[in-house]
């Protein structure tokens, strides 16, 4: 596991920005998965800086989305699709067939679930997997729990997240209370995953994740320490709790 630590958002978002343009440089049909949530707006700033700056191509990027609130459509600015047609993809170069989000009108979710995965493993995986965490350590919407389901699936919210994303709606009981998410063996498929932390809201979990060496399914981001390609980036603020660095 590789560790960055830097001053603020800023240069924690310029940061990941450099690490998928360096990756999309040398793979220009890079497969990234991508995450939604506040995290993410500086990279993806940045990396529309860089496409339209220094020429960074999309043109040939397959991207696959972690998760997406059922029952929203997808114009609803509160999706996952809007939010990132909005923050990225209309700024940039990448092919409209080239983009996968989860579909949360769909009907028959367990058989798109698989077909989800299945489409992943059609274009050989995904190369660069980036991740937010949740303040109660899930990352997509895989929720603490005694257990985790590994492939894409549907999933409740946990009253934290609902609490935590309250924030992007009105109020609470707007916010969904399910979502379909790629499971923690989707994302642990990916062959490299930048996790990236900010703020003083993160410092707890980033905390408990990173000074104790165990795993548990009630901190689902743990698992990632069984990855062997895993770089986490965090703010001063992120890290603020972390021993021994
Ligand atoms: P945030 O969400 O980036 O909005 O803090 C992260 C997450 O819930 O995974």
């Amino acid at each position: 596991m590789q560790l960055f630590i830097e001053k603020d958002y800023s240069a924690l978002s310029n940061k990941a920005a450099q690490i998928f343009a360096n990756e999309i440089r040398q793979k220009p049909d890079l497969v990234i998965g991508l995450a939604t949530g506040g995290t993410p707006k500086g990279t993806y700033k940045e990396l529309i800086r860089m496409h339209r700056e220094e020429g960074l191509d999309f043109s040939k990027i397959v991207s696959f989305n972690l998760d997406e609130y059922l029952g929203l459509t997808p114009d609803n600015p509160q999706s996952y699709k809007y939010y990132m047609f909005e923050n990225l993809f209309n700024h940039i170069n990448i092919q409209r067939e080239n983009v996968h989000i989860p579909d949360g009108l769909v009907s028959d979710i367990n058989s798109y679930c698989k077909k989800y995965d299945k489409e992943i493993e059609k274009y050989g995986g995904i190369d660069l997997q980036l991740l937010g965490i949740g303040v109660n350590g899930h990352i997509g919407f895989n929720e603490p729990a005694d257990e985790i389901i590994v492939d894409t699936h549907l999933t409740d919210l946990s009253k934290d997240t609902i609490k935590a994303n309250s924030r992007y709606f009105d109020s609470a009981d707007q916010v969904p209370t399910k979502a379909i998410t790629m499971g923690i063996g989707s994302i642990m498929k990916a062959k490299k995953i930048l996790l990236l932390a900010s703020g003083q809201a993160k410092a707890e979990i980033m905390a408990k994740l990173l000074n104790n060496n165990t795993i548990t399914t009630k901190t689902p981001a743990s698992l990632l320490m069984l990855h062997q390609d895993v770089t986490i980036i965090m703010d001063e603020e992120a890290a603020s709790g972390i021993k021994n660095i």
